[in-house]
């Protein structure tokens, strides 16, 4: 099996070291539309961050998280710990190679087992607090990064714990500025939401990890050996998707034609765009926006839709916010608030719009 290699992020890379070379005072939103890369360039960031640095890394990415106990659970990483001391003993003759276990917040048993039972999320974040004092005054710069933290946008205890998290976060940098704290995620819609809440006005900055440009994506198509006309095709299919041309670039490996292969990714997208499109027409759906649960309009989502077939982007406000927020859910437009502009998830995403209403 060959590797790909991580390729270029310089920008966003040299964004990154100047933000963690200043004391820590905002924090960083690191967004983007879904698979361009947010969490492998924070990965490739941290494994190469000089030893001064104290790197947490929690991913609440596909974790069940719907109350308290999940909560702190994940953010200790304790279910990781628990299997690693399970498993340490097969793990003992590796143990030299292997890199740190485990990246949750360090926690004794007991005392995790108290913040477990009392249930306080405040005290929990004191503990951490603590945790992150003692590797700061050891010299190690602490660096806080969670990912997909919209996972937990919903959840409450006593109140929305998101709005504790983000007085927390503000403490961390603003006031004390103790540590970096870095937020990734690729849900728009929580980005928007952040954008407008009072707590962290002036407080935080963002930091955008779209798909590559032309240029930087036909420079990772040539280390893969795509002639001009492969490139073209890539380019006009899915864009600077990085997960999109890790794709190709291993289809071509297995001497598929990239033209095929491009093809029936467009072919798949189109069809489930359909059959959404489908699905709403005959049954109806709906969101709720704050309290309000509200009605999606299949009509309002195609005249929402068509005015991608003549552009690439639309500006916020001339999208209905129904149909709007209903595309973002499904993942097919991506808002960005700093910009108030509204695009497809992917150029894949537009192609398939583009022929769902050519055939409307
Ligand atoms: N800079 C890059 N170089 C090479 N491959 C990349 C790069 N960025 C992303 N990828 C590929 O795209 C996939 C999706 O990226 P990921 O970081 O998971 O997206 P996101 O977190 O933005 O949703 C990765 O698993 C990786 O294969
Ligand atoms: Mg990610």
């Amino acid at each position: 099996m060959k590797r790909i290699e991580f390729h270029d992020r310089e920008t966003e890379a040299k964004e990154f070291m100047n933000i963690l070379n200043s004391e820590p005072s905002l924090i960083t939103f690191v967004y983007g539309p879904i698979n361009s890369g947010k969490t492998a360039l924070i990965n490739h960031l941290v494994d190469r961050l000089p030893e001064d640095y104290k790197v947490f890394y929690i991913n609440l990415r596909g974790r069940f998280i719907s109350n308290y106990d999940d909560f702190i659970k994940v953010l200790f990483d304790v279910e990781h710990v628990a299997r690693y001391e399970r498993i340490k003993e097969f793990l003992k003759p590796i143990a030299a190679v292997l890199p740190e276990s485990y990246n949750g917040i360090p926690i004794p048993k007991d005392t995790f087992l108290k913040l477990f039972k009392e249930k306080e999320i405040e005290d929990a974040f004191v503990y951490i607090e603590t945790v992150l004092r003692a590797f700061y005054e050891s010299g190690r710069v602490p660096v806080l990064v969670i990912d997909e933290l919209q996972v937990i946008g919903d959840m409450k205890i006593n109140g929305h714990l998101i709005y504790k998290l983000f007085n927390f976060f503000v403490r961390l940098t603003k006031e004390l500025h103790l540590a970096h704290v870095f937020v990734v995620t690729s849900d728009s819609l929580f980005i928007e939401q952040v954008y407008s809440e009072a707590v962290l006005s002036d407080r935080c900055k963002y930091l955008l990890v779209d798909d590559f440009d032309y240029e930087t994506t036909t420079a990772f198509l040539d280390h893969y050996g795509f002639d001009m006309h492969e490139k073209e095709i890539a380019w006009q299919y899915v864009g600077g998707k990085p997960v999109s041309l890790v794709r190709l670039i291993n289809e071509k490996r297995s001497e598929k034609k990239i033209e095929d292969v491009a093809g029936s990714m467009l072919k798949l997208r189109t069809g489930e765009i359909m059959t959404r499109l489908k699905i709403v027409n005959e049954l109806g759906d709906e969101i709720t926006i704050g309290n309000k649960r509200c009605d999606v309009h299949h009509e309002k989502l195609v005249s929402a839709l068509k005015m991608f077939v003549t552009r690439d982007e639309v500006g916020a406000n001339e999208l209905d916010e129904v149909s709007k927020r209903y595309l973002v859910k499904e993942n097919i437009l991506f808002a960005d608030p700093l910009s108030n502009t509204i695009k497809t998830q992917s150029m894949l995403n537009l192609l398939a719009m583009r022929e769902v209403m050519g055939d409307a």
